[in-house]
């Protein structure tokens, strides 16, 4: 494990201290990663998927009321929402980019449908940061509020300014497999707004205004020490392995750029993708899955059902972009740590692919 002896010694100083939920350390990870985002405030959760939720409370958003998501995003989202008690309302796609399109919202936004929408939730897919600019003038127009998705974004930015800062509030998840990630579950919420702030600090413990004594309703979502002095750890080189994952796939890029069978990604102009994943697209893409398994290369699907496709989110309406991401899309390996011979195997096993 990287940071292995920090992490331990983080670890003993938690398990000494006798003070495990949300203590100096969630307190010092908070104003850390406030920093690093330029943010006024982070209040940490338990979880990404306790983010959203808690981040929709806090702008009274619940039962009754509608929130937008892209079609294509991974079901975690749309848990989020569901237990604000708000409804989902789902909006298609960007072919290129995988983050939800701006024409699709404006015509979920015109119709009867898009009465009681109070808020949409930009995933920035990937990393890709969304079309924040365009997404913004429709949400202001239709008065409707936008708020960020980062739990795929972290170390992404957007015209020089880092997803979580966009908006009025950002979720995120600090789960194991992300850019910047706990031992355990974990999330937060970023915003500069301290009346918003201080309802999430409310919300995130019961309500309670002081001890025992709750003002609004609330839950229970609060960071442990643990995963906090973990993330005060790792916080320090997520710019440099944010870095290593671009030069990954750069390389991919560069090199696989002429294969037929692929597609690549591309990144939105005037931003910084952050490559949480490395998603190429092929027609083929069960057969090529098969053939890097069949060569031990952990390929993977991200994601294989855009979210009307599956059972709990099932609706009438067709998202086409979203049905055909679900049918090609395909991760490739990369991590910050991924060696050059690793991903020349990866480079070859897909050119011979390609060839046969
Ligand atoms: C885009 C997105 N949003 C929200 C979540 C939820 O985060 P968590 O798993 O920490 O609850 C995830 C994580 O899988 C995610 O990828």
């Amino acid at each position: 494990m990287r940071h292995q002896h920090e992490i331990e010694v983080a670890v003993q100083r938690v398990v000494r201290s006798g003070h495990y939920i949300l203590g100096d350390e969630v307190g010092a990870f908070e104003a850390e990663f406030a920093d690093y985002l330029g943010v006024r405030h982070v209040i940490a959760l338990a979880s990404g998927t306790d983010a959203i939720e808690v981040m929709l409370r806090a702008h009274d958003i619940g039962p009754g009321d509608k929130v937008v998501v892209p079609c294509f995003a991974p079901s975690a989202v749309a848990a989020g929402i569901h237990r604000s008690g708000a409804a989902l309302l789902l909006a298609d796609v960007e072919a290129d980019m995988f983050t939800i399109c701006p024409e699709a919202l404006e015509s979920v936004l015109s119709t009867s449908e898009g009465h009681g929408v109070k808020a949409v939730l930009a995933v920035h897919l990937y990393g890709q940061p969304v079309a924040w600019e365009r997404l913004q003038k429709i949400a202001a127009d239709h008065g409707v509020l936008l708020l960020e998705d980062c739990a795929q974004s972290h170390g992404a930015l957007w015209r020089d300014r880092p997803t979580g800062t966009l908006g009025r509030a950002a979720a995120f998840s600090f789960y194991p497999t992300k850019n910047l990630a706990a031992l355990g579950d974990a999330g937060a919420v970023a915003t500069n707004d301290d009346e918003l702030a201080g309802r999430l600090r409310l919300i995130r413990q019961y309500g309670w205004r002081e001890r025992y004594l709750s003002d609004q309703e609330g839950v229970n979502s609060r960071m442990d020490e643990m995963q906090a002095a973990v993330l005060r750890v790792k916080l320090p080189a997520l710019d440099e392995n944010v870095s290593h994952r671009r030069q990954i796939a750069t390389h991919y890029v560069v090199r696989l750029g002429s294969c037929h069978a692929l597609r690549m990604p591309v990144t939105r102009m005037h931003c910084e993708h952050a490559f949480h994943q490395f998603v190429v697209r092929s027609s083929r893409r069960e057969a090529l899955l098969q053939h890097l398994h069949s060569r031990k290369i952990p390929a993977a699907v991200h994601y294989p059902a855009a979210l009307h496709q599956q059972a709990a989110f099932r609706c009438d309406h067709a998202f086409p972009v979203s049905e055909k991401l679900a049918a090609e899309v395909l991760s490739l390996p990369l991590h910050p740590w991924l060696k050059a011979e690793a991903i020349s195997t990866v480079c070859e096993a897909l050119e011979e692919f390609d060839h046969g």
